[in-house]
């Protein structure tokens, strides 16, 4: 075991788990989009940042392991500016119509903007353009509304083995796409769902909006585990 100290507040705790979930099981929040519980971590969208007392510059929580000592803060006047600066970027290149979307009111990115108070009206706004994928059975892709947390990535090749899901290219701008750049019934998916199940953002859907719809946490089929301040009673 380790002891660590997160914001004031001592805990003790296994060694080399991860920050991120430390906290959040201790009833300290800090924002995260790219972290979920049943995926491994890839730290990609530095929302999770912390300052960690004795290192240099900020790091992220969630691949941040825990060890015996350590002191950390989750916020102040870096941290915060370093949080918004992120969150505007991925806002950036994110369609503005959150109040038509149909993850509307279940979506982490829109709880994040409003915990975090960002908006993207500093950065230049890039539209990627992407055409919405609707031919599959059951799932419906909107890579427009991606932020290429690379849950469901980490979803169809880590969780479920499947291994359709993948990062691409097409002039210079990263989306998820599949394996052969074919629709997903072509390819080998099993449309297990989990890939819409993990995604934070309205870019993944079931089509019966059964993941999507805005459902009371008890009521949820699939309830929301990441901690977000939407679904919790974390402040
Ligand atoms: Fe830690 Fe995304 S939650 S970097």
């Amino acid at each position: 075991m380790a002891v660590i100290t997160i914001d004031g507040t001592r805990l003790e705790v296994p060694e080399n788990k991860n920050v991120l979930e430390c906290a959040l099981e201790a009833g300290i929040y800090i924002p995260h989009l790219c972290h979920h519980p049943d995926l491994p971590e890839n730290g990609s969208c530095r929302m999770c940042i912390v300052e960690v007392e004795g290192q240099e510059g900020v790091t992220t929580s969630c691949t941040l392991r825990a060890q015996d000592g350590m002191v950390v803060h989750t916020t102040s006047e870096r941290i915060n500016k370093l949080r918004t600066l992120a969150l505007e970027l991925l806002l950036a290149g994110h369609p503005e119509d959150c109040s038509t979307c149909p993850k509307y009111g279940n979506c982490e990115l829109q709880t994040l903007i409003q915990y975090i108070g960002a908006n993207n009206a500093r950065m230049r706004t890039r539209i990627k353009g992407i055409k919405m994928e609707e031919g599959n059975p059951l799932l419906i892709h909107d890579m427009n509304r991606c932020v290429l947390c690379g849950r469901c990535v980490r979803a169809c090749n880590k969780l479920r083995g499947v291994g359709v899901l993948q990062y691409n290219k097409k002039d210079l701008e990263t989306y998820v796409g599949t394996l052969h750049g074919k629709l997903l019934k072509d390819e080998d998916c099993r449309f297990c769902t989990a890939c819409a199940e993990v995604c934070p953002t309205g870019s993944i859907r079931d089509k019966l909006q059964l993941l999507t719809t805005n459902l009371k946490k008890e009521e949820a089929l699939v309830p929301c585990r990441t901690a977000c301040p939407a679904h919790t009673d974390i402040p």
